[in-house]
């Protein structure tokens, strides 16, 4: 390991206080999103701790460390587009926004962690000017041959600066999903004040907290997201710059998010201030800031591993065979805490082209095309991407219907 590969969490990233608690360990994993090419199999793979703090004060959870963005993100492989649930919703969030915001074809939305612009894409068809600004190299190119310009950037005041210079003021700055990847947030927060006109909106999404500790989705906890979001901590963050949530809706995607807009404060009434103060006390009643809510959680994860493992077991024993669908980066979380390697599931199923050919980091699982399912007959799938169950079984009905069962494992193991 190189010493600026991954560094130590020492104060919290919003309010910069120093009493951090761990309540979860899931010990040392292989970055995620790190599929292997079959030469690499017998080379050695790098582990990172997986831990997560809370801080105690503004009740933040976050990762104890930070893996260097560029080990993460350089070529990444995760694209929406694949998942029919994830398009719907960025059609309904682009419909929502463009009326809302009465944007025309003057308006410039701004998408931070664009990806391979398909949110985009349902704004330039409106009618809009759009432009996506991301990291990821392979995907700004895949997102420019779609005809969505974009920059291969991350979201910083220096960028946020170019970008106005080259473009113009932001009337809509989007951010879906990427938040919770941005190690220093009040970067993103001095770019988007610096980028956004005065009338415009700051749109963002990401999995909400409380959804993933009720719903123990464990395995969304990865090296990429640095921070679980609820609302008490965003809205100090947000007031500290100045905006105030104007908007918060529950949505069901990646098992449970929430999409917020902001504006910039005004003396007008916010309308928002109830469902806003809805949350804040649902996440009070849950006590979802107290040590006791968060170590139940830490236990209830070892009571899903052992029930999902000694359900492998038994699988195995009776001689019967079982692949996974969804190479997703929590399948990559899940199958290596709970240690079910390539001598359990003999491939993952994914639509994904760039991680067909691969293998899964740590437990070395073939990520095959759906073809190579649709002619084999396993016993059992276990859906991985448990997020985009539906989807899945109503894609594989025939799989059901020829006798074969589907294991699903998060919030508690079931079989379908
Ligand atoms: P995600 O939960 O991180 O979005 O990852 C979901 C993974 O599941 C992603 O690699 C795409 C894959 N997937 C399929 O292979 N087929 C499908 O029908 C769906 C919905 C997802
Ligand atoms: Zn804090």
């Amino acid at each position: 390991m190189r010493k600026n590969d991954v560094k130590d969490v020492k104060a919290c990233r919003i309010c910069k206080q120093k009493k951090l608690y761990k309540f979860l360990d899931l010990g040392k994993m292989p970055i995620p999103n790190g599929f292997l090419k079959k030469e690499d199999l017998k080379k050695f793979e790098e582990k990172f701790e997986l831990s997560c703090f809370f801080c105690k004060y503004c009740g933040l959870i976050q990762l104890s460390k930070v893996v260097n963005p560029s080990l993460l993100f350089k070529n990444y492989v995760y694209i929406p587009s694949i998942a029919k649930v994830m398009m719907n919703n960025f059609s309904n969030l682009s419909h929502q926004i463009y009326k809302e915001q009465k944007l025309n074809a003057s308006s410039l939305v701004v998408d931070i962690g664009s990806n391979d612009g398909s949110l985009l894409t349902f704004f330039k068809n409106y009618g809009t000017k759009v432009l996506g600004i991301d990291p990821a190299i392979n995907l700004v190119k895949v997102a420019r041959m779609k005809g969505i310009p974009s920059e291969s950037k991350m979201f910083n005041v220096k960028n946020a600066r170019l970008i106005k210079k080259k473009y113009g003021s932001a009337n809509v700055i989007t951010a879906t999903n990427v938040i919770a990847h941005i190690d220093d947030l009040h970067q993103v927060f001095k770019g988007v004040s610096y980028l956004l006109a005065k009338n415009g909106a700051f749109v963002t999404e990401f999995p909400y907290l409380l959804d993933l500790v009720k719903k123990n989705e464990f395995d969304t906890i990865y090296h990429e997201h640095l921070s679980y979001f609820s609302l008490k901590p965003w809205r100090r963050l947000v007031d500290q710059y100045g905006f105030e949530i104007v908007s918060a809706q529950r949505l069901l995607v990646h098992g449970g998010s929430i999409r917020l807009i902001h504006k910039w404060k005004s003396n007008k009434k916010n309308p928002a201030n109830k469902t806003v103060h809805y949350l804040i006390s649902l996440e009070k009643n849950y006590n979802l800031y107290s040590k006791k809510t968060l170590s139940g959680f830490a236990k209830k994860v070892e009571n899903l591993k052992y029930d999902l493992t000694t359900l492998l077991k038994t699988i195995k024993q009776e001689k019967r065979r079982v692949v996974g669908y969804g190479a997703a980066a929590k399948g990559n979380v899940l199958t290596n805490y709970f240690r079910i390697t390539n001598k359990i599931l003999d491939y993952i199923v994914d639509s994904t082209p760039y991680k067909q050919g691969l293998f899964t980091p740590g437990t070395h699982i073939p990520v095959v095309g759906e073809n190579i399912l649709h002619h084999d007959n396993p016993d059992y799938i276990l859906i991985l991407a448990w997020n985009f169950a539906d989807e899945i079984m109503e894609k594989e009905r025939a799989f059901r219907k020829n006798g074969g069962k589907f294991i699903i494992p998060i919030p508690e193991v079931k079989i379908l």
